[in-house]
């Protein structure tokens, strides 16, 4: 496995993959790997004759009172990972590398930004539309792999790849989740034991949605505030929002029977955690998430 820490270095190693007539696939990671990554990085193997990764903890996407700082960093160990699961390039590019002190422009998704996670992140996904296009624009893979944990950033990704011409197929991934439903994500490492243990609130308010709506509830409404209702009961969970949207552009939507997503944020003491369920519209086939 090759690490890559500069543009150039990383731009000509992926040019001659190209030119080799390979198939190249990018996971992009900001480090800290758990089975969640792991998997896009395993789908992207089935996809992909070549398989690159990056670890970059991207400043631009961390609001000033956010943990950019404190965010967990284990290189070693997320090297490690990624060679035995066959990653043949790793990109790890300093900050100073991505952004020098001139850097001035940035990929601003309008609308979708500046709801829900955008509303309570300012600026979140105008930090990840530039790294994003960044990376892509470097490596310029075939496919890029995305996890539906970050369901809103799949959508401002998507619509970027869209509206700028992007010559690349994008792929999510489903929600990989640890045994009692808690959505694997670097930032449980923060939960202190008795938060860990609340934290399957998500999961458990997620659920009564989705049994609600299997049992013929079409009402966006009165889902919301059955989920609301689940984590308001416990006592170490702090709402941000619990919603009903249309998965694409996350505009509110009255009724479920086309399908929506159900998204939701929670604060356990400062640490906030994120997760989503796809509702099927009736009669629509079963996604895998
Ligand atoms: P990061 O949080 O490291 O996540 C990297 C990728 O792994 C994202 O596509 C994310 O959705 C996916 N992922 C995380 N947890 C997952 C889980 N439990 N199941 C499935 N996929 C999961 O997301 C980012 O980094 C950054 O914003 C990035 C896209 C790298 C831009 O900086």
């Amino acid at each position: 496995m090759r690490i890559l820490r500069t543009v150039d270095e990383a731009r000509a190693v992926c040019r001659q993959i190209r030119y080799d007539g390979k198939t190249l696939g990018l996971v992009p990671t900001m480090g800290a790997l758990h089975d969640g990554h792991l998997s896009l990085v395993r789908a992207a193997r089935g996809q992909s004759q070549v398989v690159a990764a990056s670890i970059f903890v991207n400043p631009l996407q961390f609001g000033p009172n956010e943990d950019f700082t404190r965010y967990p960093r284990a290189f070693e160990r997320d090297c490690k990972l990624l060679e035995a699961e066959g990653v043949a390039l790793v990109f790890a590019p300093t900050v100073e590398e991505m952004y020098p002190n001139d850097a001035g422009t940035f990929v601003e998704v309008a609308g979708l930004s500046d709801v829900l996670e955008g509303k309570t992140r300012p600026g979140h996904f105008r930090g990840v539309a530039t790294v994003v296009s960044k990376l892509l624009h470097i490596v310029d893979p075939d496919s890029a792999f995305f996890g539906q944990k970050d369901a809103q950033q799949v959508a401002v990704i998507r619509r970027m790849v869209t509206d700028l011409n992007m010559p690349l197929r994008i792929v999510v991934c489903p929600i990989v989740r640890e045994k009692d439903g808690l959505a694997m994500s670097s930032r449980n490492a923060y939960l202190d034991p008795r938060q860990r243990q609340a934290a399957s609130v998500l999961y458990r308010a997620l659920m009564r949605v989705q049994t609600m709506a299997d049992t013929g509830e079409r009402s966006a409404s009165r889902l919301a505030d059955a989920g609301r209702q689940v984590i308001r009961e416990e006592p170490l969970a702090r709402l941000d929002y619990f919603e009903v949207v249309d998965e694409n552009t996350f505009a509110p939507v009255q009724d479920v029977s086309h399908g929506a997503l159900v998204v939701t944020a929670v604060y356990f003491g400062t640490t906030r955690l994120i997760d989503n369920l796809v509702l099927h519209g009736v009669g629509e086939a079963t996604r895998q998430f």
